[in-house]
């Protein structure tokens, strides 16, 4: 393929929950029922899955992200002494397996694809819950590849998950422009040599680790743009 857009870029790579998927919405799907402290409590969810995810990657206990998602999910429902009330759980769940997408995702995936860029998610999501959250969101036909982690067993930022993209693509890092809302992972994908945008939804304190995003925004409606593709 012959250069696309400024910087050469001929993939674009997406971080999934958080950044195409909104990870609040299940918890927020619950709001009558988990009251008022319901963002407090998806901010503990969402907390306990990545600081679960990372734990069990130093101890060498790898399990599957939706056995994380849960394990995280149980903890905050005795936190927040939930625990044990019929359905709620089940709820959450479900909610959580079926997530839609933000309003920005499908046009923007769309206006990428238009211009032929090659696209892609890169998450530390289990394959079941990625095929099931690209169907609720009716994206599978704007990706070209959807790549979890379960293809080389351990979670981001370890190196290896970076690596996935430039064996499906045949692409180095530098000619892929990597999205994540996460500040972590949006560091990790830039030290291991990607074009990197930072997605900050949640307008956060920039991270210190090793590398630096290219680009900060605040959602992805302005990522054609960047890359010089506005049309
Ligand atoms: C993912 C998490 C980290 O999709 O948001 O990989």
């Amino acid at each position: 393929m012959s250069e696309t857009g400024p910087a050469g870029i001929q993939a674009c790579v997406f971080d999934a929950y958080g950044t195409l998927f909104d990870v609040n919405a299940a918890a927020r799907g619950c709001a009558e029922t988990l009251g008022e402290t319901w963002p407090a409590f998806a901010e503990l969810w969402r907390g306990r899955q990545l600081q679960y995810s990372w734990l069990r990657g130093l101890g060498g206990r790898h399990t599957s992200f939706w056995q994380v998602t849960q394990d995280a999910l149980d903890h905050a429902l005795d936190a927040f002494g939930r625990n044990g009330e019929t359905g709620l759980r089940q709820t959450l769940l479900d909610l959580y397996f079926h997530l839609g997408a933000y309003p920005e995702v499908a046009d923007v995936l769309g206006r990428l694809k238009a211009t032929g860029l090659r696209t892609a998610i890169l998450s530390n999501g289990s394959r079941d819950m990625l095929d099931a959250a690209v169907d609720s969101a009716g994206i599978g036909g704007l990706l070209d590849a959807v790549i979890s982690v379960d293809e080389v067993g351990v979670f981001k930022p370890h190196p290896s998950v970076y690596d996935l993209p430039v064996r499906a693509f045949g692409l180095s890092p530098d000619r892929m422009s990597f999205q994540s809302s996460n500040g972590w992972d949006a560091w990790s994908a830039s030290a291991h040599g990607y074009r990197v945008v930072w997605v900050n939804r949640q307008g956060q304190v920039p991270e210190r680790l090793p590398g630096q995003p290219d680009h900060v925004v605040s959602d992805l409606s302005a990522l054609p743009g960047l890359l010089g593709l506005d049309t």
